[in-house]
């Protein structure tokens, strides 16, 4: 495995992205929906590098099998907790790589009328997409390649690496 980005790069990124959403959100309020697994770990960072007052929820969705190519299908698996209807809603994603479990996740919560809806990612595979739906904060814009760590997997393993690494091509 080739290390990407060492936990250092990853605290700055973290760190900037907080910056951010909190120069963007003066009055705080904001709303941030984790998208489960994945995002647990940014979104633990995440929220300690904002400094306005947040709240959060999480949503689990699944467009992967065991498999490291998308499946196109994306599955509801858990909803939220909390009602987002006039509130300012952030969406924190581990990586956008097709884009589809996004476009689904944003179809289905503009439906409950948020005051308003971003989407920030920790990584952005932007030569993947294929549907058109970009991310409000991009931490790491990356090429093609498969990676896993700080939260990432592959089959489940490797989540709790430190750093973000390119798995070989297999
Ligand atoms: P999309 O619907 O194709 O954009 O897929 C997005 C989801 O697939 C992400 O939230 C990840 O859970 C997973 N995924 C896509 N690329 C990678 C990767 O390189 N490593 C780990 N998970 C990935
Ligand atoms: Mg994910």
């Amino acid at each position: 495995m080739k290390e990407l980005y060492s936990a250092e790069d990853i605290a700055t990124t973290v760190q900037r992205l907080g910056a951010e959403i909190s120069a963007d959100y003066p009055a705080g309020n904001v709303l941030l929906i984790g998208v489960l697994k994945g995002s647990f770990i940014f979104i633990a960072d995440l929220i300690r590098a904002i400094a306005v007052p947040t709240v959060v929820d999480f949503v689990s969705l699944a467009s992967y099998g065991s498999d490291t190519a998308s499946s196109g299908i994306v599955e509801f698996r858990k909803d939220l907790d909390m009602s987002i209807t006039d509130r300012d809603v952030v969406i924190i994603e581990d990586i956008i790589d097709s884009g589809r479990t996004l476009e689904t996740l944003c179809h289905l919560l503009q439906q409950r009328r948020p005051r308003s809806l971003k989407v920030c990612t920790l990584l952005d595979k932007h030569a993947r997409r294929e549907v058109p739906i970009a991310a409000d904060y991009v931490g790491f814009s990356i090429d093609n390649g498969f990676v896993v760590g700080y939260g990432l997997d592959m089959d489940e393993r490797y989540r709790n690496l430190g750093t973000i690494c390119l798995l070989p091509q297999s």
